[in-house]
């Protein structure tokens, strides 16, 4: 016999969105529920409509079966915009793994006349529910709960076998083609709950800024009409709200149509409230009763609080009437090991971690997260873009105004608004991402304004018909990658009416996140501009046994350390599963490493958040500056450090003044600076002075830094009487502790950016990773050697000037190199060597401890740093350029013996000193195939390029390129 539930075929109707499933709601079920998480018996059918009576295998939900051994061949596969199938939408492919999870459950005896409902969490990406073989609802949303009543289905005190069916591919796929893993399974907890048949059905809190609290109940009985006299009751911090007596019966002229209706409100002012911002989020608990008409407690709902505005005035977003900046991120659901179940642990780790490193802001790309997430948020602070989870990517056009899709739409934003409505964190609703514009968005965009007036509505796709439009579904100017200048240029036209936030900015892909600084120097500058979201959080590589090509699973726990995968183990990318389509490493580009280990790009990210900055160093004072919206700096303290040139740091506890936000003091410095020393750098080491929520006391929550002198301008020293320079026949420098004498270097292993945005292809083209050195001189002047080489590559000769001059204990070596016209980009211009093996300790005078480049390095202070070379390499997921650092004045490479090579450079520049030649680097796909060399690769650069994000958006600023033109720099090498 054909199941009804199949037989209307549901994957292939977009018009279903569900069936039997009960409306979304914001009332929490988890306390007290029947958890029915664990193993499942599970088989996977080729197909939704082929036969179940296979063998049962096990599955773990909440799990996705592409991660576990019960999914067999149907690993995961990566698509960006392209679907994985070439069946039009509504169509899905014939091959559609199907699994069909299955377990009983023992309803409680003392359930009895209650009313028993099943919540299945999240299932991608179409689920029925059949219990002990009877139909029992359909969903779609692979990331939206969905709710079934089974009081007349399961009997109290007797066992009931439920099945979950979860079909992977489905009219839904078109809609969530979002860039990321494709899986299957149920990817959220699934329970079992009761209630009383007098229940809430819902609950809606509004917490104004002043005060005002509003809290409108929706109360039914599964056996008709509600009894006469029953009502809802509230209170907060433990204080009664509001009574029988209080309770106003909304939209009702006389009591019996309240009744019908079963709304009733709970209505406050509470006096003196203590506001909920995202720097200071109070949250107060509130618990709504409803009751019988004889007093007694028919159900609880209990909500976290937070009382605060968000509005438009003007083009600028106010919190609490603030013109707060949008410190930004993207995430996704993601975990390497369970690839998208996330535990309640995990998120808190990855909150609590964008909150250390300054972000205060989560677009939940691209479809709403795990609900804990919003708790969280609301708990620590951040504040939310909630996103629907709505991307056609590849169809977009063809779906935007495709009536059949137009009830899934307004499904998916409105069972989302539903939800999340209560989170005091959630400040904007997002319609979606990368599904164009069409009649579909007007239509979920018109449900949003009339059910929630109170939080502004954004969505890319309308907001690209015009920035300004009032006519578009889009109360935020949110682009994606837009060009600095252009939203300056946007700010400045006297055109802007929406505040102007981008959805997505700065791609975190590989080495990137150039010209962060540029992107805030302009918002922090220019009235209009309010922040964004980086591009993204997570690296999305899965851990995956290279034995056997499968994915590690739960089983993976621990086998990774500091973002590389434990040996025998790699980070998977999209085409390590085997998918013949799929779109490589574009889904490793987040500011973490796939086990949540921070990139370089937070601690960037980190200085450029400051709570506190010095503004300037005048006067024997510098001024400080409260950059925050809403506290004090009461909550932190601070030490100074004083690093002077000569190798002397001194530090000593330092007096935050008391500044409101937006404030700035002079402020004497706390000590006399030396006369002697060099150059001189003031750093602030700013750390929490309390534990807060988020960060132990004593975190250091940024480390400002300015110049309080500069470096003296130095005549290089006069040559060694009496000494030599050993140059062989070559021109190369003959030096017992180089295996490879300096040459010139124009090429770095290409970044992603450098790959995607096309610069290596030029690099390529003009040969620059294949230079040819032809030596075309060696003269003897003195005790000085004068080398000249040329370096052919396919479009062009560089010629190249090498002077070695010997000077006490070492060599000063002065080089040149002219670039032709047309290598007009080039990736570096200056010397690379090699050395002894043994040298695996860096200690240097310039910017760090953390790898930094040209256009990433305003969170990188000029300090004296040690820490061994393997340490300095940054291990990014498909290997390129990385561990360099930027303004480096000297350094040191030694031995644990002490012996070594100290280098002094003629201006700051940018170093890089690692085990791996570029070639290197450039042959390897994956961090697993590097195989460090013995010595150092090092690289000292008269000019490095800034890495920018063209591997998905604008290019780094012309003022970080290496340009054509004649390159000058000198150094000294001296051995220890
Ligand atoms: C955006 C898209 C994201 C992601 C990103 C590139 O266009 O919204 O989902 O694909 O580009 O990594
Ligand atoms: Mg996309």
């Amino acid at each position: 016999m054909t199941d009804p539930l199949s037989a209307l075929r549901p994957w292939e109707a977009p018009e279903v969105t569900s069936w039997g499933r009960l409306p979304m709601n914001a009332v929490d079920r988890r306390s007290g529920a029947l958890p029915l998480d664990g193993d499942w018996r599970f088989q996977l059918l080729p197909a939704p409509d082929a036969p179940v009576g296979g063998a049962w295998s096990s599955s773990y939900v909440p799990g996705v079966w592409t991660m576990q051994s019960a999914g067999a061949d149907d690993l995961p596969q990566y698509t960006n915009v392209r679907m994985p199938y070439t069946e039009f939408p509504p169509q899905s492919p014939a091959a559609n793994p199907t699994g069909v999870y299955e377990r009983e459950m023992d309803v409680p005896d003392d359930w009895a006349g209650r009313r028993i409902v099943l919540q299945v969490g999240a299932a991608e990406s179409v689920l029925l529910v059949h219990v002990d073989g009877r139909p029992v609802g359909i969903s779609k949303d692979s990331h939206l709960a969905a709710e079934f009543d089974l009081t007349d289905v399961v009997r109290p005190g007797e066992r009931s076998v439920v099945r979950l069916t979860v079909v992977k591919w489905s009219d839904a796929s078109h809609i969530e083609d979002q860039d990321q893993w494709w899986h299957g399974g149920i990817t959220r907890s699934v329970l079992l709950y009761a209630t009383d048949p007098l229940y809430l059905a819902d609950v809606t809190v509004r917490a104004a800024y002043d005060g005002d609290l509003r809290v409108d109940c929706r109360v039914r009985d599964t056996r008709g009409a509600l009894p006469e006299g029953w009502y809802v009751s509230g209170d907060l911090d433990g204080r009664l709200l509001a009574q029988d007596t209080e309770f106003d019966r909304v939209n009702a002229e006389d009591d019996r149509v309240s009744d019908f209706l079963g709304e009733a409100r709970v209505h406050a002012t509470i006096p003196d409230v203590r506001t909920w911002n995202a720097e200071t989020p109070e949250l107060y608990d509130l618990t709504v009763r409803l009751h019988r008409p004889d007093g007694t407690v028919a159900d609880i709902s209990r909500h976290r609080v937070g009382f605060r505005d968000v509005e438009i005035v003007g083009r600028d977003l106010l919190v609490n009437g603030e013109r707060v900046y949008i410190r930004g991120v993207n995430r996704h659901d993601f975990h390497p090991l369970t690839g998208r179940t996330v535990s309640y642990d995990d998120m808190r780790a990855d909150l609590v971690l964008l909150k250390r490193f300054g972000f205060n802001a989560i677009r939940t790309s691209h479809y709403p997260n795990d609900p804990a997430l919003y708790d969280l948020a609301d708990e620590l602070g951040l504040y939310v873009v909630d996103e629907a989870d709505i991307e056609s990517h590849d169809h977009a056009h063809e779906i935007a105004d495709d009536p059949r899709y137009l009830n899934a739409f307004v499904d998916r934003v409105s069972r989302m608004v539903l939800r999340d409505k209560n989170h005091p964190s959630v400040i904007i609703w997002s319609l979606g991402n990368e599904s164009d514009y069409g009649a579909n968005h007007d239509a979920a965009a018109g449900w949003v304004r009339r059910h929630d007036p109170t939080r502004p509505l954004q969505y890319e796709g309308a907001a690209k018909r015009g920035w300004a439009d009032p006519d578009v579904a889009s109360d935020i100017a949110c682009p994606m990658y837009a060009p600095i200048v252009d939203c300056v240029a946007h700010a400045l036209s006297g055109e802007q009416t929406k505040p102007l936030i981008q959805c997505e900015y700065s791609h975190a892909m590989g080495n990137s996140n150039g010209t962060l600084a540029d992107h805030w120097a302009a918002i922090e500058s220019t009235p209009g501009l309010q922040g964004g979201f980086i591009w993204e959080f997570w690296d999305h590589g899965i851990l995956q046994r290279v034995s056997d090509g499968r994915p590690a699973g739960r089983a993976g726990a621990g086998l990774y350390d500091n973002g590389v995968a434990a040996p025998g183990h790699r980070w998977a990318y999209g085409g390590d599963f085997g998918e013949p389509l799929h779109d490589g490493a574009f889904i490793a580009d987040g500011v973490v490493f796939p086990d949540r280990t921070a990139k370089p790009v937070l601690y960037e990210h980190r200085e450029l958040a400051a709570p506190v900055r010095i503004r300037c160093y005048q006067h024997e004072g510098i001024v400080l500056a409260n950059h925050q919206h809403f506290r004090g700096l009461d909550w932190l303290a601070a030490r100074w450090e004083l690093s002077l040139a000569d190798g002397r740091v001194l530090t000593g506890p330092a007096e935050l003044p008391d500044l409101r936000p937006g404030e700035t003091a002079a402020v004497p410095l706390p000590f006399t600076l030396p006369e002697d020393g060099g150059e001189a750098w003031l750093t602030l080491r700013v750390t929490t002075a309390e534990d807060e929520a988020w960060a132990p006391r004593g975190t250091e929550v940024c480390a400002p830094q300015v110049r309080l002198r500069a470096a003296a301008v130095t005549e290089p020293g006069p040559a060694a009487p009496g000494r030599t320079v050993r140059v062989d026949d070559d021109g190369l420098l003959v030096h017992p502790l180089l295996t490879a004498a300096p040459v010139l270097s124009l090429w770095r292993a290409p970044t992603d950016n450098d790959e995607l945005g096309g610069i290596a292809r030029r690099w390529r083209t003009w040969g620059l990773d294949t230079l040819v050195r032809k030596v075309v001189s060696v003269r003897h002047e003195g005790e000085t050697v004068t080398v000249l080489a040329e370096y052919a590559g396919t479009a062009g000769v560089v010629r190249h000037r090498q002077e070695f001059t010997p000077v006490e204990g070492g060599v000063r070596v002065t080089e040149s190199a002219e670039l032709p016209p047309e290598f007009d980009d080039v990736a570096r211009v200056g010397s690379v060597f090699e050395t002894v093996p043994g040298l695996d300790l860096l200690e240097w005078f310039g910017q760090g401890p953390w790898e930094s480049y040209p256009d990433r390095s305003t969170g990188a202070p000029v300090g004296h740093y040690a820490l061994p070379v393997d340490e300095l390499f940054t291990p990014y997921l498909r290997p390129q350029e990385s561990g360099g650092r930027h303004g480096v004045r000297r350094f040191r490479l030694s031995a644990s013996d002490a012996t070594g090579i100290a280098v002094e450079l003629d201006e700051p520049r940018q170093v890089s000193v690692t085990r791996y030649r570029a070639e290197d680097l450039t042959a390897a796909a994956h961090h697993d195939e590097l195989v460090p060399r013995q010595g150092c690769v090092v690289h000292l650069d008269a000019a490095h390029r800034g890495l920018g994000t063209a591997s998905c958006g604008p290019d780094t600023a012309p003022s970080y390129l290496v340009p054509a033109g004649v390159h000058r720099w000198s150094w000294t090498l001296r051995a220890l």
